[in-house]
């Protein structure tokens, strides 16, 4: 697979074309960010975590029968994926009460949340990932009402798989955030999933494990997320 040029750098991955004009490959980078990209720092090691750590996390999901772009991992840092046309929504499932959910609502942090709620965000720095709804997603077009659909029944179908896989390893899933886009006309979840975009609480300390160690200043954020992938059985050296 040949990797052609740069067509976008993000916070911390950059996307390339390949000469496939249906795949593309994304480059992990050790780049870390906070606060919609406020707070920028390089964390050795970082992108192949990451990178490893998704490729684990999409191929359990596809084996469950989730669509994903993920193709397969061509090194450390870079993954090969179907090009998707992603929808500019985040959509956010949480079991625990963490985070934003806890300043905008006042809820005390930790409770379990039954049924978990589902929400989504404007995918949008400048303005801080706003909160939206269904109808905000179908009126200014973001994405059709079918669409919507599905993106709530696969982000909550990966909830009930990765609760379980995480329980099983003796840490709590608190939270996470899913982007799909369109590949033929399908819903595909995209991104990535890793400690950069959920929460991950140990089950019985509650210490941190994601990347609130970051956010919060609480050291041994790769450490962490290598401990989190020993726990599931991933090899990350
Ligand atoms: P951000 O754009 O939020 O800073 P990243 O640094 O992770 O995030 O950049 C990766 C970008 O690639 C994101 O904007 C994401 O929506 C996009 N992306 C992820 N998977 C795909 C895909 N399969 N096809 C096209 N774009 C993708
Ligand atoms: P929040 O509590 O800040 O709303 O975040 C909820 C979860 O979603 C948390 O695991 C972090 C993740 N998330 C991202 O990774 N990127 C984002 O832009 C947003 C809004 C949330
Ligand atoms: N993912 C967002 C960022 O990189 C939000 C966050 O992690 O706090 O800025």
């Amino acid at each position: 697979m040949q990797m052609g040029e740069e067509l976008y750098s993000g916070k911390a991955k950059s996307v390339f074309s390949t000469d496939d004009p249906e795949l593309y490959i994304l480059h992990f980078r050790d780049d870390t960010s906070a606060f919609d990209g406020e707070r920028v720092e390089q964390l050795s090691d970082k992108g192949k975590v990451n990178n490893i750590f998704n490729a684990f996390i999409m191929e359990k999901l596809a084996k469950k029968g989730i669509p994903t772009h993920f193709v397969k991992r061509l090194s450390d840092t870079d993954s090969l994926v179907k090009k998707l046309d992603m929808i500019p929504v985040e959509c956010v499932v949480r079991n625990y009460a963490a985070g934003s959910l806890c300043r905008r609502y006042g809820i005390e942090e930790g409770i379990s949340i039954d049924p978990p709620t589902f929400e989504f965000f404007l995918k949008n720095d400048a303005l801080h990932d706003p909160i939206i709804n269904d109808s905000h997603i179908i009126s200014f077009g973001w994405a059709k009402a079918e669409h919507i659909e599905a993106m709530k029944t696969l982000t909550i179908k990966v909830n009930s798989i990765l609760k379980k896989l995480f329980l099983e390893a003796d840490m709590l899933l608190v939270d996470y955030k899913l982007e799909f886009g369109l590949s033929n006309g399908e819903i595909t979840l995209g991104d990535e999933f890793s400690p950069d975009g959920c929460r991950i609480w140990d089950k019985s300390t509650r210490n941190k494990m994601d990347k609130d160690r970051f956010r919060q200043n609480l050291g041994n954020v790769i450490e962490t997320y290598k401990e989190v992938g020993r726990r599931l059985g991933i090899d990350l050296d």
